[in-house]
């Protein structure tokens, strides 16, 4: 009998919880809940809860909560959301210095208890965590990638949804660039089951929902003084899902580049494939003078945190 797939979470917090909820719900395998020593007891107290909760939903899935880097070796997934999240008046960005350390010390036990494993980042700022995480654990560019298109896209998703009366189950949106104020929805791609979205919406009224699609992450925030959990984590169990049962999904992500769009040793959010190679490829599309520019502008963004990270 094949053995169970196993999936560590790194970080117990809120997306932490939810990841875990999530993957015991869509049977992924067994989960690991990591923290640090001083939330091992939060850590044990969610796998527990979860496990009792698996007695009522009807999943096996053991979940075990530790501070023991030990008990991740060998998985097949880690999704990384150690570190700490925005408060209200912050930027992704204002995150740098504090999260950096962390997923540093992520990075090297992921080096020596799970080079095997698809490595999925959430922290943030999200494109200086994921090029960090991959530099100092070593694992080859299509093991390691960011969470942050699918999210954004998301948003863009529900908004349009909203506004034309329609499902979200119709709606499709590709977001791509980096994870923050400067990221780049590719609206000649947003269709309602194909039909492009240009021609259902005002262009007034696309730029709005294009500019509250940027700010989604920080309207939240302000609500309820920590950053969102819940669809953050739907979109990282997404991905994955798309990994472990090779279903070879075209989403967007923050993938390395090396040449693609024209950048070179850079993460940034592009379309991507997903299967059981990791990130099969990066997939290029044509983009308007003006979406190049904007993408451009958001490369420039991500390498000056990428510099920052540098000195620190
Ligand atoms: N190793 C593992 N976990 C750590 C480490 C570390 N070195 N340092 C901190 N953590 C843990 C914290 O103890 C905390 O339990 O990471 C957890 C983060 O949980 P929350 O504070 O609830 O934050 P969350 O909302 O889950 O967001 C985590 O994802 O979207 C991003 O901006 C967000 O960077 C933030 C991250």
């Amino acid at each position: 009998m094949p053995r169970r797939h196993k999936i560590a979470l790194i970080g117990a917090g809120n997306i932490g919880g939810e990841l875990a909820a999530l993957a015991a719900r869509e049977h992924l395998g067994d989960v690991v809940l990591y923290d640090i020593p001083d939330k091992e007891g939060l850590a044990k107290g969610k796998a527990l809860d979860l496990e009792q909760n698996g007695s009522i939903l009807g999943y096996d899935s053991s979940i075990t909560g530790t501070s023991n880097w030990d008990d991740c070796a060998g998985a097949d997934v880690v999704i990384v959301t150690a570190g700490v999240p925005r408060k209200p008046g912050m930027s992704r960005d204002d995150l740098l210095s504090i999260n950096l350390k962390i997923i540093r010390n992520v990075a090297e036990n992921v080096k020596a208890k799970c080079k095997d494993a698809f490595v999925i980042v959430i922290s943030n700022p999200l494109d200086a965590m994921v090029y960090e995480l991959k530099k100092v654990s070593g694992l080859a560019k299509n093991k390691v990638v960011g969470m942050a298109g699918v999210l954004d896209a998301a948003r863009l998703q529900l908004f349009l949804a909203r506004e034309l009366g329609v499902s979200v189950k119709d709606v499709r949106a590709m977001v791509l660039g980096g994870h923050g104020d400067t990221m780049v929805p590719v609206t000649a791609y947003c269709t309602v089951n194909g039909v492009p979205i240009r021609q259902l919406i005002s262009k007034e009224k696309l730029d709005a929902i294009v500019t509250r699609t940027a700010g989604g992450g920080g309207e939240i925030v302000k609500l309820m003084g920590t950053s969102a959990y819940y669809a953050p984590a739907s979109a990282a169990i997404s991905m994955a899902k798309a990994y472990l049962r090779d279903e070879k999904r075209l989403l967007p992500a923050a993938a390395y580049c090396e040449g693609e769009y024209g950048y070179k040793d850079l993460y940034i959010g592009v379309p991507v494939v997903i299967g059981a190679g990791g990130v099969e490829k990066i997939v290029q599309i044509e983009l308007t003078a003006e979406e190049k520019a904007n993408l451009d502008k958001s490369a420039a963004a991500v390498r000056e945190l990428l510099e920052a990270s540098r000195k620190l």
